[in-house]
C-alpha cells in the first residue's frame, strides 16, 4: 500500500487491550473517511491465545460502542511485523520493553510508542490489564483517548496525503 500508514497495536495476550485498540482506531479512521490510507492490525508479545477471538469483556464493551471485534483472532508478534509496520503501539511499559527487545537493529526507536503517551485526558502511561481485574469500560475509555491522540499526532504529516484521495 503506497502512501499509507501502517499501525500495529500490541499488548500481552492480544485478547483484551490491543483488539480494542485495533477496533477503536479502525472505527476512528473509517468515520474520518481516511481508512484507505491505513493498514491496521494488532498482536501480542505472547502467543498463549493464538487463534482465539477477543475476550468477551472486550467484545461486549466494543459492541456497546457499535464496534465489532468478533472477526479478530489473536496472534503473536513476528519479525516481519518490523518490516510491515511504520508504527508499533504498545499498551504498557512491559509490552514496550518486549517489543524493543524483539526489534531488529535499525528499526527506528521513535516508531515504538506507548498508546497513552498520546492521551491528554490521563496521566496514566499504561493501559491497565483487564484480564486479571476487569474494568473493561475504563479500559475502553483510556484506549479511545489514546487512539484519538495518536491519530491527531499522525495528522500533521499525513494531512496532504489524506486530502489527496
Ligand atoms: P491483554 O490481556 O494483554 O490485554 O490481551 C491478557 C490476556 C491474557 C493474559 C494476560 C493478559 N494471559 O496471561 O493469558
Amino acid at each position: 500500500m503506497d502512501n499509507s500508514t501502517s499501525v500495529l497495536f500490541v499488548c500481552l495476550g492480544n485478547i483484551c487491550r490491543s483488539p480494542l485498540a485495533e477496533g477503536i482506531f479502525r472505527d476512528l479512521v473509517e468515520r474520518s473517511k481516511i481508512s484507505k490510507h491505513f493498514d491496521i492490525d494488532s498482536c501480542g508479545t505472547g502467543g498463549w491465545h493464538a487463534g482465539s477471538a477477543p475476550h468477551p469483556g472486550s467484545v461486549a464493551i466494543a459492541r456497546e460502542h457499535n464496534i465489532d471485534l468478533t472477526q479478530q483472532r489473536s496472534r503473536k508478534i513476528v519479525q516481519s511485523d518490523f518490516e510491515r509496520f511504520d508504527w508499533i503501539v504498545a499498551m504498557d511499559a512491559s509490552n514496550e520493553r518486549d517489543i524493543r527487545n524483539a526489534a531488529p537493529t535499525g528499526f527506528p526507536s521513535e516508531r515504538i510508542v506507548r498508546l497513552l503517551s498520546f492521551s491528554e485526558q490521563t496521566d496514566l502511561l499504561d493501559v491497565p490489564d483487564p484480564y486479571y481485574v476487569g474494568g473493561f469500560d475504563r479500559v475502553f475509555e483510556l484506549v479511545e483517548n489514546g487512539c484519538n491522540g495518536f491519530l491527531h499526532h499522525l495528522s500533521p504529516d499525513m494531512t496532504s496525503a489524506w486530502d489527496d484521495s
